[in-house]
């Protein structure tokens, strides 16, 4: 089998990516094919596609690889080289790197010439099972995660597990949190089959059909409810704690990869869960065992607790001074729009404290 089933047809997780991408490049003129992508996919995940029908016809814009790279600068280069090389409303946009650069890619696509149709490939497993799909896009500004960014779905995802042999174990590991948190908000079975996956060693054969339903689950959320007015919200478990971490680890220039905040916020919002949701201490002691263990410490200081809050009212999905959290009642349950006050979210901060001492 080369395809597997996915939630809806534009998601593509293939063993044929070349024929896939292929069928979708022949639809546009020769003319109006772009290329996106980043440093290091340009030397490890290019070569990759290149015997992809049509490859050769390809215009190619290269940018620096890493997150401090998902700026304006950035964009800029993408829209200027679009701009410069005859991009209209008939071109297509291949983005094709991790998250950093799907979310890049996607955003200079969306917003050049009031828009264009583009194809994610993600290169990175975080991006095959979350960021390269639901069409969120975006940049950092103002030291702030996303801060600038549309909502637009690509054309198709095509996902091949072959792009992840040369990932690092960190960015492995990070990715793998994502779908811990899909198996967290909906499915037990699949929480289950995550848990047998060995990120630390990882079999390709199997995982390949563990990412089919990982970013089904996504999918799914994500079509009920593209602009997250509800149900979306649940994907952002362990995201409202997770993107403070992230945020100030970024603004104190020691980066933390964005699986390994999203685990962090997990831990915080797991307590959460049991306080509001009363999601049980028991679950709360076992889950948190396993993800400190994958995860490692990570060390905060009380005095940085009102700074990390504030960061969470910067969260776009707040109303009013206390913050809207996603939090499970059970494994594989999810509740939307649990206010937590600000005395809560420092003691949940408390809880993560003391685990990482
Ligand atoms: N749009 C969304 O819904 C959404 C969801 C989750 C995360 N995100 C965003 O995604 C980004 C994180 O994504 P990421 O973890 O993929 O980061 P990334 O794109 O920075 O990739 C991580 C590292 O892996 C390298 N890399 C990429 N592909 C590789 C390959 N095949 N082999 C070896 N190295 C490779 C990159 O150069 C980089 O150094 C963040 O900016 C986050 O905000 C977006
Ligand atoms: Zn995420």
């Amino acid at each position: 089998m080369n395809n597997f089933p996915t939630y809806n047809a534009s998601i593509i997780v293939t063993t044929n990516l070349e024929v896939e991408l292929g069928k979708i490049l022949s639809r546009y003129p020769e003319d109006k094919l772009f290329l996106v992508t980043e440093e290091t996919c340009n030397r490890l995940c290019v070569p990759l596609i290149a015997s992809t029908p049509g490859f050769s016809k390809f215009k190619k814009v290269v940018i620096p690889s890493g997150e401090s790279n998902k700026k304006l600068a950035s964009v800029e280069k993408i829209w200027l080289f679009l701009s410069q090389n005859g991009a209209d409303r008939k071109s297509l946009v291949v983005n094709l790197g991790g998250g950093m650069l799907t979310d890049l890619g996607s955003f200079a696509a969306s917003t050049i010439k009031r828009g264009m149709d583009f194809v994610n490939i993600p290169t990175t497993l975080l991006a095959q099972v979350d960021a390269s799909v639901g069409g969120k896009t975006g940049f950092n500004f103002n030291g702030l995660k996303n801060e600038i960014g549309v909502i637009n779905q690509p054309i198709s995802v095509i996902i091949d597990t072959r792009f992840l042999h040369s990932i690092d174990q960190p960015n492995f590991i990070s990715g793998y949190a994502e779908m811990i948190k899909h198996g967290l908000i909906n499915s037990v079975d699949h929480l289950q089959e995550v848990q047998n996956f060995d990120p630390k060693n990882p079999n390709f054969e199997t995982l390949i059909g563990i990412i089919a339903r990982s970013v089904a689950i996504k999918d799914e959320f994500v079509f009920q409810d593209p602009n997250e007015r509800n149900v979306r919200k649940a994907l952002n478990f362990g995201h409202t704690i997770g993107h403070a971490f992230e945020s100030y680890a970024m603004e104190i220039d020691q980066p933390i990869l964005h699986g390994y905040a999203v685990a962090y916020g997990m831990l915080a919002e797991l307590y959460l869960s049991h306080k509001v949701c009363n999601l049980p201490l028991e679950v709360v002691n076992e889950l948190s065992t396993w993800l400190l263990a994958l995860y490692g410490k990570y060390t905060i200081e009380e005095s940085r607790y009102e700074a990390l809050f504030q960061l969470m009212t910067h969260d776009k999905k707040n109303e009013g001074s206390r913050i809207n959290f996603t939090l499970i009642p059970a494994a594989g349950e999810m509740a939307i729009n649990q206010n937590c006050d600000k005395k809560l979210v420092f003691e949940a901060l408390e809880y993560f404290r003391n685990l990482n001492r």
